[in-house]
């Protein structure tokens, strides 16, 4: 048998003790032991309910029990569950999470310090909710170069373009939905801003390349400027409005982005819909693979935490080896990003003017759209559009991955 505890009992947390509860007996199987949880910590107090019993408030008391060998940390957020982690694993017990602030920010040194002694921080749950990607990452593609990792790493965002797209629903309605449905970041700036993703774009990358990116390195676009219009523009191009987390290895230097893109029904993530993401990676003797499921949400995410501790159980005596060189990696400067710019401009813009700036674009007309039209650019540099840009005056514009 081995003893864990759950710190956080909120969305995750509770779908950590649901799962174990459940599949008790298989999950047993699978790690050669039984799995028991033997504290929760939480703040609150829980009545009625059975973990009532195993509840605890002082942190100090899971540390000094020598009989917890794993520490699953879903509370979020980075304070306290930095401090947490760090004693837990110089204790010299494991450590599961699903918190993809505190692996962005730390994960490099917590891998270290859980070397140091001999025990494993995995954090699988961190991207892309119950969608195996960090394991792949770390133990599959192994023989692979990655060119591209691109990514829908999102729930919240994903279900509330899905909605807006499908049922013309409002943005407000649907991000309460999503938080209702337990999707939503505490602070739904984070899903919307797209800061929850640019953290996933930013440890995927770490990982593919074993070396720190730090987030703040990251340009970050959300999808709150996105409107109806925008939507019904990518419906007359056979596409949809995806928030796109990117990172693309060329020539040497390693370009990373977070923002709305319009991508074709085609595309591989152009089908991946409501709180589902999808995440295809690029290798250069694989070639392209997907990885696809739910990407928030409580047992889906808990799913992922639990494999953790059933890999941690069956690791009690070894580290798992992950590279993640704490020096930080140089991105690609942003300007020399390159894509096709979707484009909206008043009626009072000519063709003319676009064509002098542009040259030959394709034009786009959306049904019910009035005193405005659309248009395609080729391939182009961020900055050579910022420079180009200037001359007209748009509405908005939106990347596209056509
Ligand atoms: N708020 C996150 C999402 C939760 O919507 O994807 C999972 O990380």
């Amino acid at each position: 048998m081995i003893q864990i505890a759950v710190l956080g009992y909120g969305t995750v947390g509770s779908g950590v003790v649901e799962v174990i509860a459940k599949n008790h007996d298989s999950i047993a199987k699978r790690a050669g032991k039984e799995i028991s949880v033997k504290y929760v910590l939480d703040l609150r107090e829980f009545p009625g309910d059975p973990v009532q019993d195993i509840l605890v408030h002082d942190y100090d008391i899971i540390l000094k029990d020598p009989e917890v060998k794993i520490v699953v940390e879903v509370m979020g957020g980075i304070n306290p569950a930095y401090t947490f982690v760090k004693n837990a694993l110089e204790e010299g017990k494991h450590v599961a999470t699903s918190n993809k602030e505190l692996v962005a920010a730390h994960g490099a040194e917590l891998l270290a310090i859980a070397k140091e002694h001999n025990v494993n921080f995995l954090f699988e749950a961190s991207v892309g909710g119950g969608i195996p990607i960090i394991r792949p990452l770390n133990q599959s593609l192994t023989a692979d170069e990655v060119t591209e990792i691109t990514g829908i790493l999102n729930g919240t965002t994903n279900y509330i373009l899905s909605k807006m797209t499908d049922e013309g629903s409002d943005f407000d309605s649907v991000l309460k939905q999503a938080q209702e449905l337990g999707y939503a970041e505490r602070n739904p700036e984070a899903d919307v801003e797209g800061y929850d993703a640019c953290r996933k774009i930013a440890i995927l990358t770490s990982l593919a390349y074993g070396q720190q990116v730090d987030y703040q390195d990251i340009y970050t676009e959300g999808i709150t400027k996105i409107t109806e219009t925008d939507i019904r523009y990518a419906k007359a191009m056979d596409g949809a409005i995806k928030l796109l987390g990117t990172s693309k290895s060329i020539g040497g230097k390693v370009y990373c982005m977070v923002a709305p893109f319009i991508i074709g029904r085609d595309h591989p993530l152009g089908s991946i819909n409501g709180v589902f993401n999808g995440i295809f990676v690029n290798g250069n003797m694989v070639g392209d693979t997907m990885f696809y499921g739910r990407g928030a949400g409580k047992l889906p995410t808990a799913s992922a935490v639990v494999a953790d501790v059933v890999d941690a159980a069956k690791h009690e005596d070894t580290n798992i080896m992950t590279i993640w060189d704490p020096n930080k990696m140089i991105l690609g400067d942003k300007d020399e990003f390159t894509c096709k710019f979707f484009v909206r401009v008043k009626d009072a813009t000519s063709k003319e003017q676009i064509k002098t700036a542009f040259g030959d674009v394709q034009y786009i007309t959306a049904e019910g759209v009035q005193g405005e039209y659309a248009f395609l650019t080729d391939k182009i540099s961020e900055k050579e559009f910022e420079e180009k840009i200037q001359s007209l005056d748009m509405i908005c514009r939106i990347r596209t991955a056509f």
